[in-house]
């Protein structure tokens, strides 16, 4: 009988070296997007999908990832006694989302072994992958589309979606037969970060997978590939030889909040389309957006700066004198 996968793994053991210095001593998927931290997005996700019981990759310093999802009796306690119910909810709501575990991925060796650290968990089961970095902000749901796919096909998933040539050698790669459903593909080939002239398709593997267990023997068998690490695209190419494998194609909603670019643009998403916050918000953006049509972009580097310089003098004339 075959089963849904229920575990989900999250490698999350990653320096954060294109966020710094804002993950100088804290990890980056504790950096908030909005007012919850970037992997809380990532947990809810998976949650959401069916799978409730999530393995974290962690690393060094990433203690605070634990801390987040664990109960807070001190916190609990204060907000109780000072009638805060609402905020009491909102905190308690996060230990109880999942049951989460950890396990330390002792050396940086790359994504493939972050990955079969979970070997001993997983147990030989079916399992989903969620990469920390990318945040999906969709109507449609990618993971549970995946899910449904596996169901049908009891075949590994990856997710994929099209990039433009010149962006394909930041992904792995798949070459692939289209199926009669124009969202799935079979996948015949994988390559990771190709140069664009090599480059089998313009599909790229996004940050969410679903294995069959036989992807740990994979690992197992996968020497260091690009950059010395153990890839996980190698292990995926050793599993092909052995068992089909699909692509859920996305047109896009995905964010790789490891860059500076998308991190501000899932900020600014996130906020848009919460009740709470997006009508103020996009009020606040036009005006900003307009101010910068009408001025600084208008202006070449040079009158930019001497604006600048103007607008601190006058500042620093309006400074009231101490005394
Ligand atoms: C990793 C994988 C790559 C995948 C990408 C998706 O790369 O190695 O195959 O396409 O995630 O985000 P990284 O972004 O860690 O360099």
């Amino acid at each position: 009988m075959h089963h849904l996968p229920r575990k989900a793994v999250v490698p999350a053991a990653g320096l954060g070296t294109r966020l710094l210095p804002a993950t100088k001593a804290q990890p980056k998927e504790m950096l908030p997007l909005v007012d919850r931290p970037a992997i809380q997005y990532i947990i809810e996700e998976a949650v959401s999908a069916g799978l409730d019981d999530i393995l974290v990759i962690t690393g060094k310093s990433k203690w605070s990832i634990e801390d987040h999802f664990d109960k807070s009796f001190e916190l609990e306690k204060h907000l109780e006694s000072s009638g805060k119910i609402e905020e009491l909810d909102l905190v308690r709501s996060i230990s109880d989302l999942a049951e989460l575990h950890y396990v330390r991925q002792g050396e940086p060796l790359g994504l493939g072994h972050a990955v079969s650290m979970a070997k001993q968990h997983i147990s030989g089961e079916p399992f989903a992958v969620l990469l920390a970095d990318d945040i999906m902000i969709s109507d449609h749901p990618l993971l549970s589309g995946m899910m449904q796919l596996y169901g049908e096909q009891q075949c590994s998933v990856l997710a994929l979606m099209e990039v433009p040539s010149q962006d394909i050698s930041l992904y792995g790669c798949v070459s692939y037969e289209p199926t009669e459903n124009a969202e799935i593909v079979r996948v015949t080939g994988i390559v990771e970060k190709p140069d664009p002239d090599e480059a089998p398709s313009n599909f790229a593997v996004i940050g969410r997978y679903i294995f069959t267990p036989e992807i740990f023997d994979c690992l197992d068998k996968t020497k260091p590939g690009r950059n010395g690490e153990i890839q996980l695209t190698d292990a995926i190419s050793l599993l092909l030889k052995q068992q089909p494998i699909f692509g859920y194609v996305v047109k896009d909603g995905r964010f790789d909040v490891g860059t500076k670019i998308d991190y501000l643009t899932a900020i600014v998403e996130l906020a848009l389309v919460r009740d709470d916050l997006g009508p103020q918000f996009l009020a606040i953006l036009t005006e900003i957006v307009s101010r910068f049509e009408d001025k600084p972009s208008a202006r070449t580097p040079r009158e930019r700066m001497s604006h600048a310089m103007s607008e601190i003098m006058r500042k620093l004339e309006h400074k009231p004198k101490s005394k």
